[in-house]
This record gives structure tokens, sequence and C-alpha cells, in this order.
């Protein structure tokens, strides 16, 4: 099968990997790509978030299977312009994406579906901005309803940092805080069904003690030994069937990864946000323990054949620390030189934004590097990956020290 990855980040290594590991891959391409995917497969600069070039290459690669990584290719049309020119696609739609392009869908879409998940008002005005943070109080939550990189939500006990977020932004939902642990879950998506993988947890928020600006994600892991055996079932029952059910009702159906942030509140699993994709970093554990050959698996999506797979996972536990660059999330420094990339017995390294110049290994993004650790336990896993972070040098660079503790 000759497969073509379309994304530059984390994420998109880590598919890589998996895939590069894939007895059934026989070829094996990334579009834009960065340094370390370019040591698993061939890469191609083209400009993931223009449909037809990227059509273009996959007709010119004779792709099997073109697996869509981020969301901004996704709401620009990408897997439909693939799917177009006759090709497989993993990954939802132009119309289907809106479930994250915009937060107001999503709302919509659960209301009519009958998913739990906070009370939320869309704003365009102050007046009914300061009206619906009234109504709820503090703590507010304050979502731009576009897509924001991770960026657009504000929770915050100030008011008018709220009101300040909420002018910022063209459109806003404003809704109840949810209060709960946060897990995230992957469903994989043919149109009419859909499969769980194992939940992880990631950590938004930039600093230590979760403090600081949320961030795309700065640590995960899986499994999740604190949650209940059922609480799959249970999403997959309330959540994700309900979702897909009402997409294809529409006339939109769901093929990818529907990408489900839970809060576990009091009164029971509620969603926080829906994504189109894989999440990142959550997705660099869950594919590391995931057993099951992934080609078979995106491909059968792609072709609205999933069926009922029974998905196998390797024993213990895995964590990824992501490695930033100085000033991110604000306003990331670029170029800085990277070494200690060697893998350990445990631990190896994922190049979330890195570039080649001058043969030299140098930061090209916020998130930089996603450095993953597996062991036996959490414990284990979370010490192979310090370890390893440890070893990688990079001005400026900064981490968490308390993911997974
Ligand atoms: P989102 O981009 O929607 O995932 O929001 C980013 C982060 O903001 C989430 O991971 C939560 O930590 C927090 N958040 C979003 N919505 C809520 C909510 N309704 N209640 C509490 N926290 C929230
Ligand atoms: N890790 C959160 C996200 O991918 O949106």
């Amino acid at each position: 099968m000759r497969v073509l990855v379309i994304g530059s980040g984390g994420r998109e290594h880590a598919l890589c990997r998996s895939l590069s590991l894939d007895p059934q891959v026989s070829e094996l391409h990334c579009a834009p790509g960065n340094a370390g995917i370019a040591a698993v497969a061939t890469v191609h600069p083209v400009d993931a978030t223009n449909p037809a070039d990227v059509a273009g290459l996959a007709q010119r690669l004779h792709a099997d299977l073109v697996v869509v990584g981020p969301e901004a290719p996704l709401v620009a049309g990408v897997a439909d312009a693939v799917r177009d020119v006759g090709i497989p696609a993993f990954g939802p739609s132009q119309q289907a994406a809106m479930i994250e392009g915009s937060k107001a869908f999503a709302k919509e879409i659960m209301s009519a579906a009958g998913v739990p998940t906070a009370r939320a008002y869309t704003c365009t005005t102050q007046d009914e901005a300061r009206a619906a943070l009234t109504e709820f109080g503090a703590p507010y939550v304050v979502k731009d309803d576009g897509l924001a990189a991770g960026k657009g939500v504000v929770v915050t006990d100030d008011l008018d940092e709220a009101l300040a977020h909420a002018e910022a932004c063209e459109r806003v939902v404003i809704e109840e805080f949810l209060d709960g642990p946060e897990v995230s879950l992957f469903a994989l998506c043919d149109g009419t069904t859909a499969v769980a993988l194992q939940p992880a947890q990631d950590f938004k928020r930039a600093l230590d003690g979760d403090r600081g600006p949320n961030t795309g994600g700065m640590g995960a892991y899986t499994p999740l030994p604190w949650i209940r055996d059922n609480l799959s079932d249970q999403v997959m029952n309330e959540v994700v069937h309900p979702t897909i059910n009402e997409l294809a009702r529409r006339g939109t159906p769901y093929t990818g990864v529907l990408y489900v942030g839970l809060a576990l509140t009091a009164k029971g699993p509620k969603v926080i946000e829906f994504n189109a994709r894989f999440g990142d970093p959550e997705t660099e554990v869950v594919l590391d323990r995931l057993e099951t050959p992934l080609a078979g698996l995106l491909l059968s999506c792609a072709t609205g054949e999933l069926g009922t797979p029974k998905l196998t996972y390797r024993s213990g536990s895995a964590v990824v620390v992501i490695v930033a660059a100085e000033n991110y999330p604000a306003d990331p420094v670029k170029g800085d030189a990277i070494t200690g990339l060697e893998p350990t017995e445990h631990a190896y390294v994922l190049h979330a934004g890195t570039a080649v110049e001058d043969g030299q290994i140098v930061s090209n993004g916020g998130r930089v590097l996603a450095v993953v650790g597996t062991g036996p336990d959490q414990a284990s896993a979370r010490t192979n990956a310090y370890e390893l972070v440890g070893k990688v040098k990079m001005r400026g660079s900064h981490h968490r020290t308390d993911i997974a503790r």
C-alpha cells in the first residue's frame, strides 16, 4: 500500500512512524513533513492547505490512501479534493470538519444529537457576551468560534479578561464551566460506524501545575489507570454514535478520526470540544501503544468498511513530553540548533516543528519535539521520557516537568 500523510507536526511523525512499521505499507510519503519525518518517509514540499496541490501529488504518487493530519487542510477541503480524484482519504470532508472549524456548529450538532456538553450561548456583541457571562458566573469560559490552534479559549475568574477576549473575537461561544478531569478519546469513523482508541490525557497549560496560557498540548500519557473500564463504551454510546448519526442524517457523513475532549464531571462525561483530527500530543502515545497495524485500519475507515475490528495494544505505558521553543505559545523563536536527539532503549524523539539548515537540525515551530518514553508502568515511562528530555539541547527551550506525575 502506498500511503501519503499530510502535515508536519509531532502527530504526523507519530503517524509516519507507525505506518513505516506496518508491513502492509510499501511506500510512505509525507507532505510537507519535517526533518524527523524525512528519516522514515519521502517528503514533498507541498502547501498542505491547497486541495488541488495535495490531490495532484496523491495522483502523481499513485497513492492508495491519503491521511490528512491537521485541521487547517481538512477545513480547507483537502480530503474532498483527494476523494474527488478517486483516492481514499482518511479525514472528514470540509463540511464535516466544521465540527472543529466552528464551535457554534459543534454545539448545534451536539444539541440536535442529545450529546452531553456544557450549556452555551453563541455571542456576537458585547451585550450578549456580558449577559451570558453574568448568567453562568465564574469561572468564565470564552471560546473563539473559529480555528485558533488551541489558543482560542480563555478560562478565567476575571470578568474583564473574559469580556476582553469576547471583544477581540468576531464571534464567541460562552459556556458553563465544566468541573472534572479531562480525557481525550479518539474514535475512528467510516461514515456510519466507529471504533474507539485507548483514551489518553493531555496537559494543555504551558507551565507546571496547570498554570500559564493554554497551548496545543505540552504532554500526554496513556493508558489512564484511574478511569472506569466502561468509559469508552459510554462515550461511544452517548457521544460518538449520536454525533456521526446526526452528521450522516444531514448528508455530511464523518470519515476520519473524531477527537472527543471530555470533562468527567460529577454528572457524567461531558464534551468540552470536538476536533476533526487526531489530538497532538495524545497521538504520539496512543499510536505507540496500538499494536493493530495502522494502514489497514485507516484505509477501512476511508473506504467505509471499518466493520467491528478488535484492536490490540502493547501492555505498559507511554508518556510524551513536549519540548517547546523559547517564547511558546506567544511568539516562538525559530532557527535554534538542536542536538541530543538519539533514542535510548526506552525513549525516542518525534519531531514536531523542525527543519534542516546547512545540515543542522533547527527549531521551526512552537512545539519543537515530542519525546516519548515507554515502560511497564506510568512511572517508568515517565522516567524514561524525562531522561531523554534531559539529553536534548536547544537554546531557550522549555518543557513541563510534571507530565503524567
Ligand atoms: P478547547 O480548545 O475547547 O479544548 O479548550 C481548551 C481548554 O480549555 C480545555 O482543554 C479545557 O481545559 C478548557 N475548557 C474549555 N471549555 C471548558 C469548559 N466548558 N469548562 C472548563 N474548562 C474548559
Ligand atoms: N492536544 C489537544 C489537541 O490536539 O487539540
